[in-house]
């Protein structure tokens, strides 16, 4: 019978409990800095006080330029501290029109701040597809939506602005978590919006 002499039990295998025990540990550890960390993240909304240069692009004279002000609710007793830098997206229908970098800033304990952001693009107007395609949506009375994304520190915020429109938000943005976005990789500019 060599079986039992094989497996042995776990009496006679404290490195193998050892091991286990430690992976046991590391597991729970991992899960429970997941489970911590929206708590540690503020709530986040954007608003869009003001748009220009959303014009036909053939003859367009101005860039598309969003002012949008990014507000941060810091729930936590502690200082809430960007890095930088972060980067701002502003979409239509999937269409990337402009885009602001994000310096760092911090938000006291306990405090909503509000951080301004102009997203701006080196092109002129809106590619006339996309203005048609605006311009149908207004005539119907739809709400025109824009995809405002922000990166931060290895987290996206996936938030919605409605132009020139009711109801004028703030919205909350949803987090979105995971692998570190590459902001160099152009597929991730291509943002589709409902
Ligand atoms: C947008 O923000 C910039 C910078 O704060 C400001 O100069 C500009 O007047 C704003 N645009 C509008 C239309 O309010």
């Amino acid at each position: 019978m060599t079986i039992d002499k094989e497996y042995g039990n776990l009496e006679e295998h404290p490195c193998v409990v050892a091991f286990a025990a430690i992976l046991c540990l590391l597991l729970f550890g991992f899960t429970m800095h997941d489970m911590k960390r929206p708590e540690y993240l503020p709530e986040f909304w954007v608003k869009l006080p003001a748009v220009e240069g959303l014009e036909r692009g053939t003859g367009a004279s101005r860039p598309p330029t969003f002012n949008i002000t990014l507000r941060v609710n810091n729930r936590d007793s502690e200082p809430w501290h960007f890095k930088g830098p972060g980067r701002v997206v502003v979409a239509y229908a999937g269409v990337p029109l402009a885009h602001a970098d994000l310096a760092e800033f911090t938000v006291p304990g306990e405090v909503i701040s509000s951080v301004p952001i102009v997203a701006t693009s080196s092109g002129l107007g809106l590619p006339d597809e996309l203005y048609d395609r605006m311009q149908s949506q207004r005539r119907r009375r739809e709400r025109v939506k824009l995809a405002v994304h922000v990166t931060l520190d290895g987290v996206r915020l996936w938030c919605t602005a409605i132009l020139h429109g009711q109801p004028r938000g703030p919205f909350v943005c949803p987090i979105l978590y995971g692998p570190t976005f590459d902001r160099t990789d152009p597929r991730q500019m291509m943002f589709p919006i409902i």
